[in-house]
């Protein structure tokens, strides 16, 4: 009798087990979320070194709207073109499992959105975590068209590092003074190079060393012993970029199986080749001591951590 009932336990404790993960395996699945967006490609008046063009952007944004997402979530852009130009957008890094058509590159994977057409780009991120971007992958619209894609751990789990105080998306760029558009038809009709660019630009700003540019440069804030994440992204057109924070070495986080390292600065090549190494930073004055592969993980976080000296505030 004493035995009957332990099988009889066990069996019920066995099926309550399935129920449990029943239970949770439909709770990851409520976890994980559909995000709906809207991006109208629009000419916007921007102003930048003085003078204002009618620049192609997303929303009237530019850089374009920041996409946040988790881990397990689907997106779904509805791309309006209202601008003059054939449009695509390309989401850059994202594996595209089984939604090829979402990729973006124009007349790769998708005819080209025309003046006045609408495509929809839907996809699911599986198993991918850290800092993206998304970006017209159409002639050099991909100049003013570009944006950040975050993608956050799944609901409950966490970062591979202690969460950070702050998090803030630094957009590295390139500024033409100019249509990028007729920069680079010049450069198909004449074979010359393309003209290069007159600013580089921390998320859209080109900052005080530009003429008119002083009150608009992009401050970040950090207070004295907190580590902060820089979501940094090479969206520049042409060029290799480093990166460095004065008188701050960070670190550089990559995936959960790379060792941090403490780095000064880092570089990354605006152009992706394939099994290159990702990101990104630039400080022209030190750009003779770039520092390439220490740190060249596919998606890079970096944080960086305040230099303990009280004589750098
Ligand atoms: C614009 O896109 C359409 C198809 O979507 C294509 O037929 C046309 O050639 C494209 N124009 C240019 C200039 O690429
Ligand atoms: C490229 O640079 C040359 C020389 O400064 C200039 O004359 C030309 O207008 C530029 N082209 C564009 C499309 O801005
Ligand atoms: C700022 O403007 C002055 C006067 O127009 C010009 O001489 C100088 O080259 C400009 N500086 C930059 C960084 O564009
Ligand atoms: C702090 O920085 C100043 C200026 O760079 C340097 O002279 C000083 O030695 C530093 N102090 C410490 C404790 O590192």
């Amino acid at each position: 009798m004493k035995a009957f009932s332990s099988i009889a336990n066990s069996h019920c404790s066995f099926l309550l087990l399935g129920l449990l993960l029943l239970f949770a395996s439909s709770l990851s699945l409520a976890n994980a979320e559909t995000h709906f967006h809207d991006f109208v490609v629009q000419a916007t008046p921007v102003k930048r070194l003085c003078k204002t063009h009618s620049t192609i952007t997303v929303n009237g944004q530019f850089p374009g709207p920041t996409l946040e997402v988790n881990n397990g979530d689907t997106l779904v852009v509805k791309v309006t073109n209202k601008a003059r130009y054939n449009v695509t957008i390309h989401w850059h890094g994202i594996r595209q499992m089984r939604t090829g058509w979402a990729d973006g590159p124009e007349f790769v994977t998708q005819c080209p959105i025309r003046p006045g057409g609408t495509y929809t780009y839907r996809f699911t991120i599986q198993n991918q975590e850290g800092t993206l971007w998304w970006h017209a992958h159409s002639s050099w619209l991909r100049a003013t068209v570009y944006g950040a894609l975050i993608i956050y751990p799944k609901p409950g789990s966490s970062y591979p590092f202690t969460k950070p105080k702050r998090e803030t998306p630094i957009l590295l760029g390139e500024w033409w003074d100019a249509n990028p558009m007729d920069v680079v038809m010049q450069a198909t009709r004449t074979g010359a190079a393309p003209n290069v660019s007159d600013a580089y630009t921390i998320n859209g700003q080109p900052g005080d060393l530009y003429n008119c540019s002083s009150k608009d440069t992009v401050t970040v804030p950090i207070d004295s012993g907190e580590t902060n994440l820089l979501r940094v992204i090479n969206s520049a057109l042409n060029q290799e970029l480093f990166f460095t924070v004065a008188n701050h070495p960070f670190t550089c986080r990559s995936s959960r199986r790379l060792l941090p390292q403490t780095l000064h600065h880092f570089s990354h090549h605006a152009r992706p080749r394939p099994n290159h190494r990702r990101p990104y930073l630039r400080q022209p004055t030190t750009s003779s001591i770039l520092l390439s592969g220490t740190c060249l993980p596919k998606r890079p976080r970096c944080t960086i951590r305040q230099y303990n000296n009280n004589s750098h505030s």
